[in-house]
């Protein structure tokens, strides 16, 4: 017993990982290991021999048992101890990996106009791009026969055969939100909504799908003069200039009366465009007083309301800002041309901050 006590204790000594470890018990203490073999011939044994015999054989189990546990435990530390050492990591050390994406320009330039907006009070409304014709068109004082809607190139969804009521279409202008937004809010409203349009049209200035934002203030005696200084307002903002020059053309648009083209002044200088001085006017927005009828078809009453309503070119602000010569690249998804227009994710356009630095 002497020298299976010091074969074993040195075997669970000299056991360099768990494994092995688990070799040496299987010896020892296994089914089939030296112990259990000599636990088994007990059996043969007289019963004075096999009470003595039987009590070391105990001790010897017991006492290898505690020198495998301790070794097991202290393997077990000694892992832990190399995982800590070779997994360690300073979590006090900046993160490197900037964000690899970038912000599209006319998300930016979204940011950017909402915030304006937002400090003068306008919330933003939503509507759907596939919009019926009532809210596209007859709502707006745009009836059927209304050569506006041959102006339009409006894209028109398919109804299925043999259903005959007038086809869905995508909007052609952001103004639906007009209806949309005063039929559930009713008046007072002050509202901008920014979002996708279509029309069939492509070529250097015009894709089929393009960005509007469409601005509404309804109120007791809401005039031209406010629409003029909120216009004016936001185009210093947003083109972070200390002034802005804008011309009111007279012109005309189904949905408002008197209604207006907006022009910015601006200058061409070596391929540069410059906001606020020179001597060209780049039209902006169409915009006007909201026409009664439009007031009526959204359950506003006119004898007691009005107010403005203005509708802008998102892709094209964006193209002035930032420089951005062809319009088709805003929607190409060129990674390079992305990458150089684009904008840090992180970087959150507010009028405290500064809008786009
Ligand atoms: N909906 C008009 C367009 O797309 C713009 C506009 C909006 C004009 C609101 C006046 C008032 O051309």
């Amino acid at each position: 017993m002497d020298a299976l006590k010091a074969k074993y204790l040195a075997a669970v000594a000299a056991a360099a990982d768990e494994a092995t470890l688990e070799e040496v018990r299987v010896a020892a203490l296994g089914k089939k290991g030296e112990i259990s073999a000599q636990m088994a011939s007990l059996g043969r044994m007289e019963p004075d021999q096999r009470k003595a015999a039987g009590a070391m054989l105990n001790a010897l189990k017991d006492e290898i048992d505690a020198a495998l546990r301790a070794k097991k435990a202290a393997l077990g530390d000694a892992a832990l101890d190399e995982r800590l050492r070779t997994e360690w990591l300073d979590v006090t050390l900046p993160g490197r990996n900037r964000p690899r994406g970038t912000i599209h320009p006319v998300s930016q330039v979204m940011e950017e106009l909402t915030a304006i907006f937002a400090d003068m009070g306008f919330a933003v409304a939503e509507g759907p791009q596939v919009e019926s014709d009532w809210y596209n068109f007859d709502a707006l004082n745009i009836p059927p026969e209304h050569p506006a809607r041959q102006e339009h190139d409006t894209f028109f969804m398919n109804r299925a055969p043999g259903d005959n009521r007038p086809p869905h279409v995508l909007r052609t202008h952001t103004s639906p939100v007009q209806i949309r937004a005063m039929a559930a809010q009713g008046a007072p409203i002050r509202v901008i909504a920014p979002g996708r349009v279509y029309r069939m049209d492509m070529d250097q200035t015009h894709t089929p799908m393009f960005h509007q934002v469409e601005g509404l203030a309804i109120d007791r005696d809401i005039s031209m003069a406010n629409l003029k200084w909120v216009l004016e307002e936001f185009c210093r903002a947003f083109f972070e200039v200390p002034s802005v020059e804008l011309r009111f053309r007279a012109s005309h648009f189904p949905f408002t009366e008197p209604s207006a083209e907006v022009d910015i002044r601006c200058s061409w200088e070596g391929g540069q465009l410059k906001i606020g001085q020179g001597d060209k006017w780049m039209e902006i927005l169409g915009s006007g007083m909201v026409h009664p009828k439009v007031l009526a078809a959204a359950g506003v009453d006119p004898a007691k309301w009005q107010g403005f309503a203005f509708g802008m070119g998102i892709d094209r602000i964006a193209m002035l800002k930032y420089g951005i010569p062809d319009l088709r690249a805003f929607f190409e998804s060129d990674l390079r041309w992305l990458r150089h227009y684009g904008f840090a994710a992180l970087d959150m356009p507010d009028l405290a901050g500064g809008l786009s630095s």
